[in-house]
Order: C-alpha cells, then structure tokens, then sequence
C-alpha cells in the first residue's frame, strides 16, 4: 500500500482556473420573421492578465460575444461564467469600451465622465471619486483637459477618456469592441501602444475585438480567430511574442499570413485547432 507521501508526490499542480469561460456558446437575434444565428458553439477561456483577441471577419458575431460576456445577450445554447459565476446581467466587473467616440456624456467633463460610475457605484464618495477620476485621466496623459468637455477633444483623446473611465472601475475584465478602429493609422498605432503600457502597468484582464490582424498580433498575447458568419473558433494563437518592434519583420509577415489564411480559406479537415 503506497504511504501517504508517495500519494502527495503525485498530486500534479493546480492548473489556475480560467477567470473568463466562455462554453459552446450560441447566440442569436430573433426578430418576427426570421432568426440570425451570429455565433455556433464558441468555447475559449481568459485567464488573468491576458490579452484574449476575438478576431474574425466583419459580420462574424464579435461584437455579440462581447455583449455577451457584458451581460446583454444571453446566450440560447452554451454558458458564460466569471470566476465560476454564470454571467445572468451586465455589471461592473465588465466594462466595454465601444468604437464610437460618442460614448462619453457630452454635458459631464473629462473629469466628471471617469468620475460619475465611480459614484454610481456606490464605491466611492465624491472626493474620492475625483481623485481617482485624476489618478486614471493622467495614466492616459489628459490632465491638462480634465475639466474639457468631450466635444473639444479629438478622436483619440475621447477614446483615453473611455479608456481611463473603464479602468478606473477596475473591472475584472476590460471589454473593448474595435475601440482603435475609427482613428486614423498612425494615432491608432499610438493608441495601441498606450495600452500595452498601461496594460504592462496595472496588468489588467482584456477581452479585445478587432478585425485587423497587425492589431490582433500586436495587442493580444492570446487570439480567437473565428470563421465568417455564423462565428465559430476557427483557432487559438498564442501571440505574445509579437510587440510593435516586430511589425514589418519576416516572421510577423509570415504570421500575419497564417492567419490570414485561417480567416478566409473554406474549412479544410483538421483546420480546427491550435495553430
Ligand atoms: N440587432 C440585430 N438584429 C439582427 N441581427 C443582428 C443584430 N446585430 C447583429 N446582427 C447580425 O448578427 C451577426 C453578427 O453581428 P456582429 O455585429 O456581432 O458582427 P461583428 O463580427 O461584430 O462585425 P463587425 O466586424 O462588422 O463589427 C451579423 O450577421 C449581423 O447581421
Ligand atoms: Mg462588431
């Protein structure tokens, strides 16, 4: 009969459980006359500290995973669980930041937009809120135009609003649906960079959509890549070793093209999988 220290030696080590799992999940729109089904049994999880790309074609259902995993659609097959509890409603562990620019209040200040879910939350008192408010509005280099409104900023300078709004929340995972995707290349590529900084900084959980390759590769650690319409894991990447200095180079090229191929050539046997 084995001792109880052979039996201890055994024991394999504890596999950290994921903080996001998404399982088979299916989603659809239901409308009177017709039913889209936007995605067919996604599974992937996201651990802390990861930086989980969707990426897929547009029309593909990112966006609907996303609002998803925020809590607004619930899924019609498959479950959704953080930290092991089934996701039945948005709440402030999840936060998204959109694509548009107009998400921000436009009658609230910078300050008092990072400032007023602080407060809503019922975490923080006034001052506090402010203070955090200016903690997170410098993280993203807008103290000079903490007391703007978001009409006299551009495009990107709202999107480090939302940006910092989101993070001061601390939410366990940041959603961010294409957030970079309506700016310009080079701001974007700044964009992108800033919040791999802030990332390296305050080590943040991400969920991150993009339909752009270069973006998934540099911004993700981890991708999803996903089949056109209805979406589904196509393939799962690891992409941590791609940073900004690495763009342009032979085997980011060659990355890039890999995936390329995942995305837009028909199912072949043995396709699904890890790349
Ligand atoms: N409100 C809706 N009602 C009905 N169908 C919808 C609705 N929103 C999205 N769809 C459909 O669901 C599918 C997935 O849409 P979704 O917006 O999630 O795609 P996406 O991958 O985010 O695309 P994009 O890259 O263009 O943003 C699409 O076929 C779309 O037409
Ligand atoms: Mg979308």
């Amino acid at each position: 009969m084995p001792s109880g220290g052979d039996d201890q030696r055994h024991v394999a080590a504890p596999v950290a459980s994921p903080l996001l799992r998404v399982e088979n999940v299916g989603l659809e729109y239901r409308t009177t006359e017709r039913t889209v089904r936007a995605t067919h049994r996604v599974s992937f999880d996201v651990f802390e500290a990861d930086r989980f790309v969707l990426l897929g074609a547009s029309g593909c259902g990112k966006s609907t995973l996303l609002k998803a995993v925020a809590g607004f659609i619930p899924p019609v097959e498959g479950s959704i669980r953080i930290d092991g509890q089934t996701v039945a409603g948005p709440g402030p562990d999840r936060i998204v930041v959109f694509q548009e620019f107009d998400q921000l209040p436009p009658w609230k200040t910078v300050r008092e937009n990072v400032a007023f879910p602080l407060r809503a939350s019922g975490r923080f008192g006034r001052r506090q809120a402010a203070e955090r408010a200016d903690r997170y509005i410098e993280k993203v280099g807008l103290s000079r135009f903490a007391d703007s409104y978001p009409h006299t900023l551009s495009g990107g300078m709202k999107q480090r609003v939302a940006i910092a709004r989101a993070l001061a929340m601390q939410p366990r995972v940041l959603l961010m649906d294409e957030p970079f995707a309506a700016l310009d290349a080079l701001t974007r590529r700044r964009m992108q960079e800033e919040l791999l900084e802030l990332w390296a900084e305050t080590r943040f959980t991400l969920l991150f959509v993009t339909h752009s390759i270069e973006e998934a590769l540099l911004v993700g650690n981890r991708v999803g890549v996903l089949t056109p319409h209805p979406g589904r894991m196509r393939a799962e990447i690891n992409t941590h070793e791609w940073d900004a200095s690495s763009e342009g180079s032979a085997a980011f090229q060659a990355a890039a093209s890999r995936i390329h191929r995942l995305l837009f050539e028909n199912d072949a046997p043995g396709a699904e999988g890890t790349a």
